[in-house]
């Protein structure tokens, strides 16, 4: 895909590529925070709260997500939060594999433009996408591999889905430790600046 597929805001703002997601999405979602993040999220694909507001997780995932940064001493201003997928796929179902290999192309160039210290893969469609290979994330969560996102060399740490805290209160410490390691391995767990962008949500 050539460098010109997202526009200088890393977004796209016209894609036809899927005609089932075309037909259920009602806009694009395109990721959201700083351009030159140092660290990345990258969740599955929108659902309705995301495609009826224009901005990955921010339903009720998305509030698991942004307490849990706030957990850790971090804002969702901080970081970069992006989708394998960036159209809702219907009735909330997994993308399919021509779904998810039609938005690689931006995800790559997304993630190679913002080049991350690190980058947080939320949950399994996202982790094998991303590693090429079954991933089982309960076991996986925390550890961390070398993988390779189009042209870019990323350093990719497993995490569960937000979600799955929701299911499954036991997985809400895994998640609370996986996001603290992300926060350490990115750089920001200490580079002071988190207090300051935290100030804003209150
Ligand atoms: N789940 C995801 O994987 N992505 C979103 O944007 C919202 C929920």
């Amino acid at each position: 895909m050539s460098e010109q597929s997202l526009d200088a805001d890393l977004c796209v703002s016209d894609c036809e590529r899927c005609p089932a997601l075309v037909e259920s999405r009602s806009r694009i979602v395109n990721g959201t925070g700083p351009r030159d993040a140092d660290l990345v999220f990258v969740g599955e694909a929108p659902g309705a709260n995301e495609d009826e507001e224009g901005e990955p997780f921010v339903g009720r995932s998305g509030t698991v997500l942004d307490d849990t940064l706030r957990d850790v001493g971090l804002a969702r201003a901080d970081v970069r939060i992006t989708n394998c997928v960036r159209c809702r796929p219907p009735d909330n179902r997994d993308p399919h594999s021509d779904e998810l290999d039609n938005c690689r192309g931006y995800l790559a160039e997304e993630i190679a433009r913002v080049d991350p210290e690190l980058v947080v893969t939320l949950g399994k469609v996202p982790s094998q996408h991303l590693l090429g290979r079954s991933v089982a994330v309960t076991s996986e969560t925390g550890e961390v591999f070398d993988a390779r996102v189009g042209d870019a060399a990323v350093r990719l740490l497993v995490c569960l889905h937000p979600a799955a805290t929701l299911y499954d209160r036991s997985q809400a410490d895994a998640f609370e430790e996986t996001i603290r390691q992300a926060a350490e391995l990115s750089g920001l767990a200490d580079d002071g600046t988190d207090g300051q962008s935290s100030l804003g949500d209150y």
